[in-house]
């Protein structure tokens, strides 16, 4: 009998950073994927893989699964509603961008009109991250939906986490990314401490990494942070749309998030100094500046903890 895999006909619509790398995945494994972007030159190297890269995204509303990978709701709102216009359409979408609970329930009341299933799936993970298969995805909606749908997030990377029905994935994530933010401010203010006592960059997070405090996120973080290589992984302002999706939770469940506020401020400082084209972690360059420092590449072969 063949494989799920090898049967179900996949939609991918987004190959920016992220859906690239995911789309990538699933092509170089096999799967039959059709794929859409809005800049099409952006995903037609995916055809090197055998992905069929179409110019009309209503070429995916026959595909069984269609996957999404955008940037805001306001751009998923958009994409799936070109995707619905004609009289075809998906038996299930997964919507993997980063997007607030009432966009994904009013995406979800939007697809069950139509009979379509739907899987909230955002992820943990940057294109980096999914190139050295680490990606993860945390998924709510109907669980017989996700069991269909978990051989394709397996092959994405390292599994999901399936955490219930509507749209509770959505705030696992925003809760994720909410940790993002305030832990590259945190690192970065105490690497500009240690710096401007006395230590190298590259000597302080070396004993960070090792040390209990040390993550997957603190390794991958540590060559822009010891060499200045700040080509975006993700920029300040997608990370500024998640802390303010975190703050909007908080005012709406009464939960105080003043770490979190504080944390939004400095990167709205950032971004209006137009620090807005390079990664979220030129808040080292903020946080050096701020502390009379003058930062240098220290152009120390460091591991990210993700090469093999
Ligand atoms: N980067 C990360 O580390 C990371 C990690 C986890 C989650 N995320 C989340 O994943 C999502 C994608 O992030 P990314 O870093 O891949 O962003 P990105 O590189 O900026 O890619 C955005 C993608 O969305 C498409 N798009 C945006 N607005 C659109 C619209 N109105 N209509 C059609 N297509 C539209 C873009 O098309 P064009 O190519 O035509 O511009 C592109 O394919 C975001 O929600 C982000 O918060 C990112």
């Amino acid at each position: 009998m063949p494989t799920p895999i090898e049967k179900l006909k996949l939609g991918w619509i987004g190959t920016g950073r992220m859906g690239y790398e995911m789309a990538a995945r699933l092509a170089k494994g096999g799967c039959d994927i059709a794929v859409w972007n809005r800049t099409k030159a952006k995903a037609d190297p995916l055809a090197q893989y055998g992905a069929r890269v179409v110019s009309d995204l209503k070429d995916l509303a026959a595909r069984d699964i269609v996957f999404c990978m955008v940037s805001t709701w306001d751009d998923v709102k958009q994409v799936i509603g070109r995707l619905l216009a004609g009289s075809a359409k998906p038996r299930m979408v997964v919507e993997c961008s980063s997007i607030s609970l009432d966009g994904s329930a009013e995406l979800r009341g939007i697809l069950k009109e139509k009979g379509v299933e739907y899987l909230a799936a955002p992820v943990s993970g940057n294109a980096k991250v999914i190139k050295a298969g680490k990606l993860t995805f945390v998924v709510s909606g109907p669980r017989p939906a996700y069991e269909a749908a978990r051989p394709y997030l397996d092959m994405m990377g390292t599994g999901s986490s399936y955490v219930g029905e509507g749209e509770l994935a959505r705030i696992a994530k925003i809760c994720h990314n909410v940790m993002l933010g305030v832990v590259i401010q945190n690192l970065c203010e105490i690497t500009i401490l240690a710096q401007k006592v006395g230590m190298p960059r590259h000597a302080f997070l070396d004993f960070l990494n090792k040390s209990v405090m040390g993550s997957m996120f603190t390794r991958y973080k540590t060559p822009a942070l010891v060499n200045l290589d700040f080509h975006v992984t993700f920029t300040p302002r997608l990370l500024r749309k998640d802390l303010d999706l975190g703050l909007d939770a908080g005012r709406e469940f009464e939960v105080p998030m003043p770490v979190t506020s504080i944390t939004r401020d400095i990167l709205q400082q950032m971004i209006g100094q137009g620090m807005t084209e390079q990664d979220f972690s030129t808040l080292l360059l903020a946080q050096a500046k701020a502390s009379g420092l003058d930062l240098k590449p220290e152009n120390v072969q460091v591991t990210d903890g993700l090469s093999s």
